[in-house]
């Protein structure tokens, strides 16, 4: 009998740490209210002790929804305090705890003689450390999932014995991540067998995994943990996530859909939605979704080659395993022009995913309306762009007013802009090379700032002259790196925007950390 399979989402957390993504609360709220749409049963909210934005990101969509949502929480007791308690009004809480199980991790962060002098010393104290952490976990709730982190890479005796002791201190769930991306396919298969050989009480727990995609076996290392026993996958929309990502979700569940005739499992997902939540993620975060992906990238449904053109005309089977409309992908995506109204507008908005508040419906009209003026046609993905530029970004602390420059053959490019702050107008300029580096120094001698601009990127939204064009571009200062993202039909204005953008989610990461320090200061006193 075909057996479930549960998807644990991880687009919230996991997701987030790749590299320069960084979503406003505001957006993680409407992407767990689209992961609830698509059907998934976990979905991880966020790492609540890590700043008073993850805890408040968790709290929000733990009493919004009403699958499972889980916390993350080192296996200490300051961090699973602080998930209970931002996960204190779901309906299904779930607390994620976990500790580090290779001999890598355990040498690299419990190096201190205080944890142990040996390895076996410093393996005894990791495993007193998990049966507290899950025990401590389950004094709040019956609902604990333990991870083994770097699982994929830990001796499997010790491993064995670490998640024997989890499950007996109360874990409901035991994850074993691949978190360094390492194992390959069959070995992960034999590790899970093992355990399940191993493991005197492993019945009396799911087995989950968590694969990482750095030699790009995530997928097939999560195929492959199933058909050895695995009954939930840890994955991401667009498969985004600490390095090169996590497990892609639409690539397992159509795999497991499409090739039901091998595989004979089921998930609870609605493959409809696959389309509309990875746009909204790739929207909101800023990462492109490559033309190639694998089941929602812009080509996986586009037939080039003449050979191949003939014969899907014949029969669309020569060549399609399955179909666009299977994950939702739409044949037409002309929505609006001038002279639609809101009514239509937010119909449009709600069929692509989004829920909206009186006050974002208004926002979004309001720049509908002008976007329309400079364009006939507004395209499903210019609504989206609009959503995640300008609607859910909260964080706005600089607003770009006005930006103006100045350029020619033979002439030294100048830009001026005026950025308004706390209703305070700046303004200022500058020249540059060329009249984005103009922009950026304009921008930067109007707010005091001076930044490396480690990439840069501009495409156009939709097709067309009048399209928008959308930059993306990723700031440094020191060790962190920001991504922002801009979309006008101008691209020296879209350039302004994100650079602008990039440097409001810094300075919001400062503030976040100064309010730490200062409420660990207020606690300390
Ligand atoms: O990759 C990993 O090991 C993780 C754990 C926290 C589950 O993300
Ligand atoms: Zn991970």
């Amino acid at each position: 009998m075909s057996e479930k399979i549960m998807i644990f989402d991880t687009t919230l957390r996991d997701g987030e740490q790749s590299p320069g993504a960084s979503l406003s609360v505001p957006e993680k709220i409407e992407i767990a209210r689209q992961l609830e749409k698509l059907g998934v049963d976990v979905i991880e909210a966020g790492f609540p002790v890590s700043s008073p934005a993850q805890f408040q990101a968790v709290e929000r969509i733990a009493a919004e929804c009403g699958v499972i949502v889980a916390g993350l929480a080192r296996a200490k007791e300051l961090d699973i305090k602080k998930a209970a308690e931002a996960l204190e009004a779901a309906k299904k809480p779930r607390i994620h705890t976990f500790s580090s199980t290779s001999d890598y991790h355990i040498f690299g962060k419990f190096s201190s003689d205080r944890y142990g002098k040996t390895l076996q010393e410093k393996r005894k104290t990791v495993l007193q450390m998990t049966i507290d952490a899950v025990s401590y976990a389950r004094t709040f709730f019956p609902d604990v999932e333990f991870s083994a982190e770097d699982a994929g890479r830990t001796d499997i005796g010790y491993l064995a014995e670490i998640v024997e002791a989890a499950i007996a201190a109360g874990a409901t769930t035991v994850n074993i991540p691949d978190t360094t991306g390492y194992t390959l396919p069959a070995e992960f298969h034999d590790k899970i067998m093992e355990l399940r050989k191993r493991v005197k009480n492993i019945d009396q727990a799911v087995i989950s995994v968590h694969c990482h995609n750095d030699l790009g076996l995530a997928v097939a290392n999560s195929l492959s943990a199933i058909e050895a026993g695995a009954r939930q996958i840890e994955c991401t929309i667009n498969g985004i996530g600490e390095r090169a990502g996590n497990a892609s979700l639409e690539e397992i569940v159509m795999a497991l859909k499409v090739r039901k005739d091998r595989m004979d499992y089921y998930t609870n997902i609605n493959t409809r939605e696959i389309y509309n939540s990875s746009r909204m993620v790739s929207g909101f975060t800023g990462i492109i979704v490559q033309p190639n992906k694998a089941i929602v990238g812009e080509n996986a449904f586009a037939h080039e080659s003449g050979i191949h053109q003939d014969g899907m005309l014949k029969n669309r089977e020569t060549y399609e395993i399955m179909t666009p409309e299977d994950v939702g992908v739409e044949k037409t995506k002309i929505v609006l022009g001038r002279h639609s109204g809101r009514h239509g507008l937010k119909s449009r908005l709600i069929k692509l995913g989004y829920s909206l508040s009186e006050e974002e419906l208004n926002k979004i009209y309001d720049l509908f309306t002008k976007l329309a003026d400079k364009k006939k046609e507004i395209y499903d993905d210019d609504l989206r762009t609009l959503m995640g530029d300008e609607v859910l970004k909260r964080n706005h602390l600089y607003t770009l007013e006005r930006v103006q420059v100045l350029m020619g053959t033979n002439s030294i490019p100048t830009a001026s802009v005026q950025i308004s702050h706390e209703g305070e107008k700046l303004l200022d300029s500058a020249t540059g090379d060329g009249p984005i580096d103009a922009i950026f120094n304009a921008i930067d001698r109007t707010l005091n700032t001076s930044f490396t601009v480690e990439s840069y990127q501009v495409r156009s939204v939709t097709a067309g002259r009048q399209a928008q064009g959308e930059v993306h571009l990723r700031i440094k200062d020191k060790e962190s790196a920001f991504t922002g993202r801009g979309v006008s039909t101008d691209i020296l204005e879209a350039s302004a925007k994100a650079y602008l953008q990039a440097i409001n989610m810094l300075t919001m990461e400062k503030l976040n950390k100064q309010t730490v320090r200062e409420e660990s200061l207020a606690n300390a006193v």
